[in-house]
């Protein structure tokens, strides 16, 4: 017979809805009005009174589902206790209807405490079968940050390709790949199919049907086991329908369990290869202008440049590299360079479209170490030494449009480190036979939207 309370308490999600509907309706024949203000008393009556038994049916059932299900006191203790003034309450209202002739103002005011403990019980309930985040979930993270919510974001787990040997197989590896994968089932609060997978203690602890780990023996490891089981298997986990694991990281948990599943061991000593953790690298950020520890241009040689008719800035207040163009000094020629070359180092943008600059300043701009934007539009060149660029190794943009630049010309640039783009409208070589280039060519002859800088007059 010890199967009888366990089986009471799994009928607690069934018995919750009784009392809730009940009292509500009871609550609702409170506020509907009415002729005489007694009308429905005989009705409120029999709803307080058959809510409190079903009431308590339910509290009864949510107990022995706490004490039998191994649910912790921190879980359930809010939803327990409103549960139970629910319940009383409930009860206590009832004897005050009996009495009541007709509804009074506190009786109306009690009315609607009840549905408040009502309600908060069954939200405080949902969270512990649902989740707190149950209807966090479903909204878009803006609509959430606009409150000021926060979405916990478990994030995927990731390695830092240069420090990765350190790393602590079980800490940094497994523990991330658990709280990616499964630890929204597998959580303290959460304990699907009795298993915590958010800590080394719960998982050794392992669930329902005892240990989920056996060191080397992959096939008694429950923890990868069912991981390759067919996704048509009822076993298999994460269950059929939610994200899986990627391949790599279920491999990365098979190599822990093969290699003894150690706590204390990093990576490098479970000796782990680079081939299976290549997956996780972090990608490096590129940000398309370089950072470099160069410091600022001093305001005097700002000022005697855009003297001598420079347009110059400064790229972003973080940023000490800089944008020089030529938009508004036609006059540029091969001796206004000297004034650059103090500077050549923070050069990042330099636009010398439609100047005097000859073939040759191609030469010159080749030292530009870290120039990422080129632009020589209706410059009277052919681009024979454009080769000398290869040496501008964080050139991303590259403007040719309106030059007498050739295509063979243009081959010189194939391989080039970095470059990703190079515009060539109206030049002979736009239209010749395209051929395939390290870089992406821009050959169409379209109107480009006007830029506020395309016109600035300083
Ligand atoms: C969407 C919810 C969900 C996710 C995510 C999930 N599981 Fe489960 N898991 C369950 C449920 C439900 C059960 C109980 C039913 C069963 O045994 O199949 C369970 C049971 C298990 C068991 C058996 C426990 C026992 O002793 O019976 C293991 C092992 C397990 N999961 C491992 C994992 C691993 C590892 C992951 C992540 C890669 C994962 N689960 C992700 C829902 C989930």
């Amino acid at each position: 017979m010890e199967f009888i309370l366990p089986l009471l308490g799994r009928f607690h999600p069934l018995f919750v809805h009784l009392p809730i509907g009940i009292l509500l309706f009871g609550i609702l024949l409170v506020f509907i009005p009415s002729k005489t203000n007694a009308t429905f008393l005989p009705s409120i009556r029999i709803a307080f009174l058959v809510g409190f038994i079903v009431g308590l049916m339910s509290a009864i059932s949510g107990f022995l589902q706490y004490q039998q299900e191994g649910y912790t006191w921190d879980t359930v203790q809010i939803h327990l206790i409103l549960g139970w003034i629910t319940v009383i309450f409930s009860l206590g209202l009832y004897f005050q209807f009996r009495k009541a002739q007709e509804l009074t103002q506190p009786l109306k005011i009690q009315s609607g405490l009840i549905f408040l403990f009502i309600t908060l019980t069954g939200h405080f309930g949902g969270n512990i079968t649902h989740g707190e985040d149950y209807f966090l979930e479903v909204l878009p993270p803006g609509l959430l940050a606009t409150f000021g919510i926060e979405t916990q974001t478990v994030a995927q787990f990731t390695l830092d390709e240069n420090s990765w040997e350190e790393a602590l197989f079980y800490d940094g590896a497994i523990q991330p790949i658990l709280n990616y994968n499964c630890s929204s089932c597998h959580n303290p609060r959460n304990l699907k199919g009795e298993l915590d997978l958010s800590t080394i203690k719960g998982l050794m602890k392992g669930g329902e049907n005892g240990e989920i780990l056996k060191v080397g023996n992959l096939k008694e490891s429950a923890l990868y086991a069912r991981l390759i089981l067919p996704h048509e298997d009822e076993e298999h986990m994460p269950p059929a329908e939610k994200r899986q694991p990627r391949k790599e990281e279920v491999e990365l948990i098979k190599i822990w369990i093969e290699t003894g599943a150690s706590v204390d061991k990093t990576l490098a000593q479970a000796t782990v290869k680079r081939t299976s953790v290549q997956a996780f690298f972090r990608k490096e950020e590129n940000p398309f202008f370089p950072i470099t520890d160069l410091k600022p241009v001093s305001s005097d040689t700002l000022s005697i440049l855009r003297g001598k008719g420079f347009f110059v800035e400064q790229i972003s207040a973080d940023n000490s590299l800089l944008r020089i163009s030529c938009l508004n000094f036609p006059a540029f020629s091969e001796k206004d360079w000297k004034s650059l070359k103090e500077i050549s180092e923070h050069i990042t943008y330099l636009d010398l479209s439609d100047t005097k600059a000859p073939e040759s300043i191609i030469d010159s701009i080749s030292g530009l170490t870290h120039l990422t934007t080129l632009k020589l539009n209706g410059i009277e060149i052919e681009g024979k030494g454009l080769a000398k660029l290869k040496d501008s190794k964080n050139l991303k943009l590259l403007y040719l449009n309106s030059t007498a630049l050739t295509l063979e010309n243009l081959t010189q640039l194939d391989g080039h480190p970095s470059l990703e783009k190079v515009y060539i409208f109206k030049t002979p070589a736009s239209g010749q036979e395209k051929r395939d280039f390290s870089f992406h060519l821009e050959t169409g002859d379209f109107l480009l939207p006007k830029l506020a800088s395309d016109t600035i007059v300083y």
